[in-house]
């Protein structure tokens, strides 16, 4: 039988003290030998006996037809023990699953911490919100609109974020503690989604509706167009990064999601509805929206020091050309995210109007270009919401609308019985 402790045995039979690490020049014959110890240890084991059925005796025959060397060859990255300094975030040889040795601690840590933010939409009471928004006067109509469009617009967004990450960017990020951390965004999006689907269904709306405003409704559909455009550049299977150009392609990928769609195109839906639940008006949907934004929070910032790490790692991709290109699509993702906070408060209101979103969409485009290192381009705009800073500062032990502690519990114990 394998065991393995036999795995590193020499040719004599004498079992080795320590396993050899097997380097680069030596992992064809690290496999040969797998394949050798491996034939001899398991040839009992395979062969078929009077009590086997045919399932199981062709079951062992097709074993004895697996090649082990064909079998990794698929792999991403050489057969070698990775050294940390081999590591990069695109265009890396190293074997990618190899979580360890962590190079990029920010991103592990960001795992660590996503982990121990999890939530899950049926943790948060709606019967206030139920009783609300079916009530005849509980809410104005410019209220109503801002539910619906928001609902609208974050329950397809959301999606359109989880698809970008695991059918595009995934495959094209060449490091391990990053696609860690990726899994569990993308896992967060679907608790996302579901979250804005667990409102919508509480609230007995016509999901037709909501769901197909991103076709329906001009100032959604524009904005997902907009990221929609990025993703098909990069989604094609056959496409490589690894010249100047695919990188750069990806690097936009990057910020288009990272910076303008998670960091610009949740802004003013955020605010608004945060800001009905200061005020003591949809408070469970508040508190979906409440989690939501600190799963965000942190997607943007991952993406901000991904972003980062690559300009450092490839300096020669961070051009004039694509600074200009960057610049410009944080200007356009504003401009796209002003046009959706004047459809959506076409009136004051909740102590706010659309001059004042202008204002602070500009104020956050001002960070999204700092924060990547390109200059202000809306020079001396102040934020006229600082509240939303403070909930964003919020620490984890404590609720906003102190419905209920919300450090994450598992459920129940395992019994094996
Ligand atoms: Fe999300
Ligand atoms: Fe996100």
């Amino acid at each position: 039988m394998l065991s393995w402790d036999e795995f590193d045995k020499p040719e004599d039979g004498a079992a080795a003290a320590t396993p050899t690490p097997a380097t680069p020049q030596h992992a064809g014959a690290g496999i040969e030998r797998i394949e050798r110890e491996a034939d001899a240890s398991v040839s009992d084991a395979r062969a078929v006996s009077a009590g086997d059925s045919a399932a199981v005796a062709r079951a062992k025959a097709a074993l004895n037809e697996l090649d082990i060397a064909e079998g990794l060859e698929d792999l991403e990255g050489s057969a070698a023990r990775v050294q940390v300094d081999e590591k990069r975030m695109i265009n890396c040889r190293a074997d990618l699953n190899q979580l360890v040795p962590f190079k990029y601690d920010w991103a592990w840590q960001k795992y660590l911490d996503g982990c121990a933010n999890h939530w899950m939409p049926q943790e948060v009471n709606m019967n206030a919100d139920i009783a609300l928004w079916k009530s005849q006067d509980g809410l104005t109509e410019d209220e109503r609109r801002i539910v619906k469009r928001n609902l609208g617009f974050f329950s397809t967004a959301d999606s359109l974020v989880a698809n970008n990450l695991v059918l595009a960017t995934y495959r094209l990020i060449t490091n391990p503690e990053c696609r860690q951390y990726i899994l569990r965004q993308a896992f967060e999006e679907a608790i996302h989604t579901h979250a804005y689907q667990y409102c919508i269904e509480s609230l007995g709306m016509d999901e037709g509706e909501i769901f197909n405003m991103y076709h329906e409704i001009p100032s959604v559909a524009k904005k997902a167009a907009w990221g929609l455009k990025y993703t098909r550049s990069i989604s094609d299977p056959t496409f490589q990064t690894g010249t100047v150009e695919t990188d750069k392609q990806f690097l936009k990928n990057l910020i288009a999601y990272y910076c303008v769609l998670e960091g610009i195109f949740f802004y003013c839906g955020f605010t608004q509805i945060l800001s009905m639940g200061r005020r003591n008006k949809m408070t469970g949907t508040a508190e979906q929206f409440q989690y939501i934004l600190r799963d965000e929070s942190m997607h943007l910032n991952f993406g901000i020091d991904m972003i980062n790490q690559i300009k450092i790692e490839n300096p020669h991709l961070w051009d004039a050309a694509m600074k200009d290109e960057a610049t410009q699509m944080i200007l356009q993702g504003t401009q796209l995210e002003i046009e959706y906070a004047r459809d959506t408060m076409p009136r004051g209101v909740l102590g706010m109007n659309a001059a004042m979103m202008e204002d602070y969409l500009k104020f956050i485009a001002n960070r999204r270009l700092t924060q990547i290192g390109l200059k202000e381009e809306y020079p001396g705009t102040t934020n006229p919401f600082p509240w939303m800073s403070e909930i964003m500062d919020l620490k984890k032990e404590k609720n906003f609308f102190e419905t209920r502690v919300i450090e994450y519990q598992t459920g129940g114990a395992l019994s094996w019985d």
